[in-house]
């Protein structure tokens, strides 16, 4: 049963082909250079650079696979969320490509996507299972007991994990996406020298905040004034990275405890953690995350990293297990925000 899918909500253009849990090829095409002049993503600029990329892209994906159209049996598209203008990049090739074909298409929910990178090769993970995915546009706790859904135990509030990274990364005057800046300025800095908020540490929920940290940073590098704040660069990288994922990793232990001491969330704890997202790319959180696991007890599966980042073979994994729509049925889809 093999399934292309395209997926295109947010800066990277991605195709794939997948046959069973077996990635037959994954092309991504990053527009980080295009964006990282403006410190972060523009939305009409991705829109614009998926239109040109779209097609080669899949063109791509079909001959890595060594398929052509024809032999494809359905098609998936991401439909949300998302930016706008670039989902519906996505989602009127699939329409068109699909509806040329005849094949049938289902439309699959981003997040569902990054769960479901999970149940493909090499080393699928089967339900039940914990996954925190963390991303520029998204930071949650899933609670994954089938293949086709996700409950979601706790989220932001207001920024993402990426997001809080990048615009850190931004304030420190380190380049764009910033998550990688940041851990490699951190390499040469003192995670203790600067004593960033871990927010929501003490609330019971399983939520998360990142926009108090970024606003602490801010005063403290103009409290340090600007020549000071660049010495201290790599002291005030690896705090914040410090605090980022301090407070990731102290709502992944409760949660795979089963709650906190004052609320206990239903269903008990749980036996494996997953990680996703481009966070997820993070060093430190990996490490820390391995450490957490090993102490108690819990399986740990990392996919590889281009099954980590936005990527297309996810959202063919998910697409496994929702039901695809058949021609014409999905010519009115519409791409949701
Ligand atoms: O999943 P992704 O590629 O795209 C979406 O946002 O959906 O995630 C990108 C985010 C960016 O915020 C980037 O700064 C962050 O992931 N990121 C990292 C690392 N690599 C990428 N954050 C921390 N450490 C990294 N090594
Ligand atoms: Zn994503």
């Amino acid at each position: 049963m093999s399934i292309l899918a395209i997926e295109t909500s947010c800066d990277d253009t991605c195709a794939a082909v997948v046959d069973g849990a077996l990635v037959l090829s994954n092309v991504i095409s990053s527009q980080a250079d295009a964006h990282a002049r403006f410190g972060g993503v523009v939305p009409e600029v991705a829109s614009r650079h998926h239109l040109e990329l779209v097609n080669p892209i899949v063109d791509a994906a079909l001959a890595d696979a060594g398929a052509e159209l024809g032999d494809v049996e359905s098609m998936a598209v991401t439909r949300g969320p998302g930016l706008i203008g670039a989902l519906l990049v996505g989602v009127s090739t699939a329409k068109a490509l699909a509806a040329a074909a005849r094949m049938p298409l289902a439309g699959i929910d981003h997040l569902h996507g990054h769960v479901a990178a999970n149940f493909l090769e090499p080393d699928p993970l089967e339900p039940p299972f914990l996954c925190l995915i963390a991303s520029g546009g998204h930071t949650l706790l899933a609670g994954v007991t089938s293949h086709d859904s996700y409950e979601v135990l706790g989220q932001t509030l207001d920024d993402a994990a990426g997001e809080a990274l990048d615009k850190g990364a931004r304030l420190l005057g380190l380049g764009y996406p910033g998550g990688p800046a940041i851990q490699r300025e951190a390499q040469n800095g003192d995670p203790e020298a600067f004593e960033f908020p871990i927010a929501m540490r003490d609330d019971p929920s399983l939520d998360f905040s990142f926009s108090g940290l970024k606003t602490a940073l801010l005063y403290t590098v103009r409290d340090l004034g600007e020549e000071r704040a660049r010495e201290l660069r790599a002291d005030l990288a690896a705090s914040y990275q410090a605090a980022v994922v301090d407070q990731l990793v102290v709502k992944l232990r409760r949660a795979a405890r089963g709650g906190s001491k004052r609320r206990k969330l239903p269903g008990g704890g749980w036996r494996a953690v997953a990680l996703g997202g481009g966070v997820a790319a993070n060093s430190l959180l990996r490490d820390r995350v391995a450490g957490l696991c090993e102490r108690e007890d819990l399986e740990l599966k990392l996919v590889p990293l281009e099954l980590c980042t936005d990527n297309a073979a996810m959202i063919a994994s998910a697409a496994r297990y929702v039901e695809a729509v058949p021609y014409p049925r999905y010519l009115d889809w519409d791409a949701r925000a």
